[in-house]
């Protein structure tokens, strides 16, 4: 089995081999991996996320805080293998995502977690996940602390 990773999307391959190594070394996100039990080289899927500045119209909402935006947790890339989809591992490594600003929300202060999704993995969040997109876009997530508690809870 070749060890290079590839999800059907080169853009997504592309970004795990050449911009998280530099993103990391200059510690601007962090990326969780999915690897295969007996061969840790070998990469199944990964998420990368990191802090973001959403601006309070985005969320259509009212400005809540001091300043025009709300920290939230950007999901910026989540990626799986071709070979190792529908095994469950692109909701694992989403929901590792949510755990992560779940546990940092009370530390750091964060109003949630953000997204915007591919055409080909809309499905994936709204009918599987079963998340709603900011209205009126069909790409665009927002999920609150509360909501990720409950998700994480049922
Ligand atoms: C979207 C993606 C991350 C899903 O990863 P995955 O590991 O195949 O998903 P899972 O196996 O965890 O899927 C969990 C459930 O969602 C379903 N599912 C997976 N992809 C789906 C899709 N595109 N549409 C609808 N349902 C989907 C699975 O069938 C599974 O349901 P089941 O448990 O009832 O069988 C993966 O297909 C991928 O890497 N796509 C290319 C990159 C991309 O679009 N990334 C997201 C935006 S950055």
């Amino acid at each position: 089995m070749s060890l290079g990773f590839s999800s059907g999307e080169q853009e997504l391959d592309r970004f795990l081999y050449k911009s998280v190594p530099q993103y990391h070394e200059n510690n601007a996100g962090i990326t969780y991996v999915a690897v295969h039990v007996d061969k840790p080289e070998l990469i199944l899927g990964y998420h990368y996320f990191c802090a973001a500045a959403l601006p309070h119209d985005t969320l259509g909402a009212q400005k809540l805080t001091h300043t025009h935006h709300y920290p939230v947790l950007k999901f910026h890339t989540l990626a799986v293998d071709s070979r190792q989809k529908k095994k469950g591992i692109g909701a694992l490594l989403f929901f590792e995502g949510l755990d992560a600003a779940h546990r940092a929300a009370p530390i750091i202060g964060l109003h949630g977690v953000y997204f915007e999704a591919l055409d080909s993995a809309r499905t994936f969040y709204s009918e599987y996940l079963g998340l709603k997109p900011i209205a009126p876009s069909k790409t665009k997530f927002f999920l609150s602390i509360d909501d990720i508690a409950r998700l994480l809870a049922a």
